[in-house]
């Protein structure tokens, strides 16, 4: 069975939950680990926790929800091995998969998208990692900011 880990502060408490219901649904494993309530909590915590399950591996892909995404977007690409895109809608989710094969997504509980964000996470599902040179020689120069090699 296909592994989804996601992780989420206060303000994203609601979007996790619809995001992973609907994940569940179309058959994933869903390994929750974010808070479950609006009490505040910090999202660096948070992004340990859910960054450090992922790394032991087995997940498809992981999310991350904050009230804006931004937060734990900064705090995920700061991780040593994690990539983590931050789609504004289904174009960039498809083209985020494709070009630059990040290992999570995020999501914001506060922001208003243009399409539902359960779109925004079907494109990204649906679309592939794209193994052409030119994306493999960009990704390959960010790998080296990465400290991969
Ligand atoms: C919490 O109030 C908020 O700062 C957090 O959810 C996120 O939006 C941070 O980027």
């Amino acid at each position: 069975m296909k592994k989804v880990v996601i992780g989420n502060d206060h303000g994203g408490v609601k979007i996790a939950e619809k995001l992973g219901k609907h994940l569940q649904e179309l058959g994933y494993s869903v390994n929750w680990l974010g808070t479950r309530t609006e009490d505040p909590v910090d999202y660096p915590d948070i992004v340990k926790v859910t960054t450090d399950e992922y790394k032991k591996g087995g997940y498809e892909f992981g999310i991350l929800c904050c009230g804006t995404g931004i937060g734990v977007t900064i705090n995920a690409n700061k991780t040593q091995g994690i990539w983590c895109a931050l789609p504004q809608n289904c174009f960039a989710a498809k083209a985020t998969k494709e070009h630059n094969h990040p290992d999570f997504i995020a999501f914001g509980g506060r922001i208003d998208y243009p399409e539902d964000p359960i779109a925004i996470l079907d494109a990204f599902i649906d679309a592939e990692n794209l193994q052409e040179p030119r994306h493999l020689r960009r990704l390959e120069k960010l790998k080296k900011l990465d400290g991969h090699f």
